[in-house]
């Protein structure tokens, strides 16, 4: 038998997972008030121990806002080369941010905090843009679903940490390096600003 694992979308919803939506509690969202919205957010806020969480409709959606959150225009992101959120997202970050990517030779998709650290443009060089986020992905995407080392990830908060950086992990499958490295997803998400998970 063949699977086609390219994407999620290949497959198709069981009768259960339709009837689940043709019955869901809906409501306008806008206002609050859309009990399945809310009961979600609910559910990962307090699945990752997390302040509050938000329901995007697509990951590229939620990387975008983050990124958002955390720069101004001007400003530089660092990122592995293979990273999603250089690649593809449409550019959407120099276009919806204003930011530009460093961007790290890494080992599938993966930095060392010692490169990390080497791609920071010094803050009182004023022709460079001002570093201030650091972006990384699991399991990375281009780099073929490698999952990264816990201890990789600490090293690289200590980076941000000393440097004044955001950290942003894009959680696409994230669940599965969790699996995968045996973590505990709740410390494994306090070194983040803010995580995008699917
Ligand atoms: C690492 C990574 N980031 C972002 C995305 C974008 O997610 P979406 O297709 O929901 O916009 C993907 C999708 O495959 C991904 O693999």
């Amino acid at each position: 038998m063949k699977v086609n694992l390219i994407s999620d979308t290949v497959t198709r919803p069981t009768p259960g997972m339709l009837d689940a939506m043709m019955n869901a509690a809906v409501g306008d969202d806008v206002f609050k008030n859309d009990p399945s919205v809310i009961a979600l957010e609910e559910k990962v806020a307090e699945y990752f121990d997390m302040e509050a969480s938000l329901f995007f409709p697509s990951g590229t959606m939620t990387n975008q806002t983050a990124i958002k959150v955390h720069t101004q225009p001007g400003e530089q992101l660092i990122c592995d080369k293979y990273a999603h959120v250089y690649n593809y997202e449409g550019g959407g970050v120099s276009f919806n941010s204003g930011v530009s990517c460093k961007l790290v030779d890494g080992h599938r998709g993966m930095m060392t905090a010692e490169q990390v650290e080497k791609a920071i443009n010094p803050p009182d060089f004023y022709h460079s843009p001002l570093t201030t986020l650091v972006c990384i992905e699991n399991t990375t995407n281009k780099g073929g679903g490698a999952c990264w080392d816990f201890e990789e990830l600490k090293a690289i908060r200590k980076v941000c940490d000393d440097h004044g950086l955001k950290y942003h992990l894009d959680g696409a499958r994230l669940w599965n390096a969790l699996v995968a490295r045996n973590e505990n997803r709740k410390e494994y998400v306090e070194l983040f600003y803010s995580i995008r998970v699917l």
